[in-house]
């Protein structure tokens, strides 16, 4: 009879690798592919630039695969113990980094029915994450970019965003990456936050900045990154306005726009004093939501409404009428903001939230509650944590803190030990951006 032989892989990006896998595994009998889902890849790292569906196509099409079945989890266990393979094949890249674990725990289900975990060399100069690197220096395209971001809700439960106002502090999101506990972390978008915004310029954060000018710097971010950008739209202005500015955003490849429920001259929700702001209607916040969606172009394209009943010291009941409302406007997202020192009403919100028949994205931006994590706004039912002004307000220190040194010492020499290294400077641009 013929063995069978499992291997795992993502496929996003095939490359000679794969097929050098695939091929020892045919010299060793029937080869089932255990393809990632895109859920089991965003559990560890990037959301793939392929679908699912995509990957199987071309997969299944390899020569020498017999079948593909999908695995749900990094964790080969389930899939293992249900077909008792003879041997699992892998690259031995494994043996280290994030797989580590995987790897062990493959070994030792084996073991249970005498399977074999057979390693081939890795391919040298090859790998997924290098070609994914490549892919990024040749950048995106604005229909690709906007896309992603529900492809990449798609693939996870709860997705952290933060916030750029410049090329330079877009490209911190687009790059940063962490690696802890076995896995990859990193931001999964950018918001481009009217406070940020408006004060890199020396300006209040009251729609002074004018939508023209809004955009300038969000092309400057877009030029430089390619990760899904969340613009905050403010109260969305007038409806015949909201409507081009909604056809703007798409042309440039932004994902969402996030306006709040409020009329006349706004202020940040942040400010303590808020008796002259005045919310909008229900009736009037639906009619812009309507007009918003009835003049996007594509179906990927979002709007999220954010409500400010709590901010105006308006009751929950409120918050919660005004959240059914807008979900029945045709919203694709509810941001609930607080002002409060902790995560209580946020909770009280997501709660009732919970108990909706029909709902949408939910959105937190956890800046004056900033004891609550990520982990615990995603298990109350939160998609999407945006951190929204935190780079610029550690830039701001730390520029001050250097001009005050130079004044103080009469030079710069002992601001230098706090500062990047003008070498460093170059490189962090030449990295990211290659004229050839
Ligand atoms: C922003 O970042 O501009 C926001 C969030 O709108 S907040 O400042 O909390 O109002
Ligand atoms: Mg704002």
């Amino acid at each position: 009879m013929e063995k069978l032989v499992y291997i795992g892989m993502s496929a996003d990006l095939i490359h000679p690798g794969h097929l050098n896998v695939i091929n020892e595994g045919k010299k060793l009998g029937r080869v089932v592919i255990g393809l990632l889902t895109d859920t089991a890849i965003a559990s560890y790292k990037r959301v793939p630039y392929l679908h699912f569906e995509h990957r199987k196509v071309i997969v299944e099409s390899i020569g020498g695969v017999s079948e593909v079945i999908p695995q749900d989890t990094l964790d080969y266990t389930h899939n293992l113990q249900k077909l008792k393979p003879h041997y699992v094949v892998h690259g031995d890249d494994w043996k280290s980094g994030v797989q580590g674990n995987t790897r062990l725990k493959v070994i030792e289900t084996l073991k249970e029915w005498g399977g074999e975990l057979v390693e081939v060399k890795y391919t040298e100069g090859i790998s997924s994450t290098s070609i994914q690197k490549a892919l990024r220096d040749v950048g995106t395209t604005p229909q690709n970019r906007l896309k992603r971001l529900r492809r990449i809700l798609a693939a996870k439960p709860c997705i952290r965003v933060l916030e750029a106002h410049s090329g330079l502090s877009g490209l911190i999101v687009e790059n940063l990456v962490c690696r802890m506990d076995g896995q990859v972390h990193e931001f999964d978008a950018m918001w481009i936050s009217s406070l940020t915004d408006s004060v890199t310029k020396g300006k209040p954060d009251i729609e002074a900045v004018d939508t023209t000018s809004r955009l300038q710097t969000l092309n400057e971010i877009l030029e430089v990154t390619t990760k899904p950008m969340i613009f905050d739209g403010d109260t969305g202005g007038r409806i015949e306005h909201f409507c081009f500015t909604v056809r703007s955003l798409e042309r440039l490849g932004v994902s969402a726009i996030v306006i709040e429920d409020k009329v006349g001259l706004k202020r940040n929700s942040l400010l303590p004093e808020q008796s002259s702001q005045e919310q909008d209607s229900i009736d009037g916040f639906c009619d812009k939501i309507r007009a918003g969606k009835n003049s996007q172009v594509t179906n990927d394209f979002m709007i999220i409404a954010r409500i400010e009943s709590l901010i105006l010291g308006k009751t929950m009941d409120d918050a919660i009428a005004r959240a059914s409302a807008y979900i029945k406007a045709g919203v694709d997202g509810i941001m609930i903001h607080s002002k409060s020192k902790d995560a209580a009403e946020i909770f009280e919100f997501t709660r009732l939230y919970s108990l909706f028949p029909e709902k949408v994205l939910l959105i937190a931006i956890p800046t004056t509650y900033n004891s609550v994590t990520w982990i615990e706004l995603k298990n109350a039912g939160v998609n999407i944590v945006i951190y929204a002004n935190h780079l610029l307000r550690s830039a701001y220190p730390a520029m001050e803190s250097t001009a005050e040194s130079i004044l103080k010492h009469g030079r710069s020499m002992e601001a230098d030990e706090n500062i990047l290294p003008v070498q460093q400077l170059l490189q962090l641009i030449a990295n990211n951006y290659d004229p050839s």
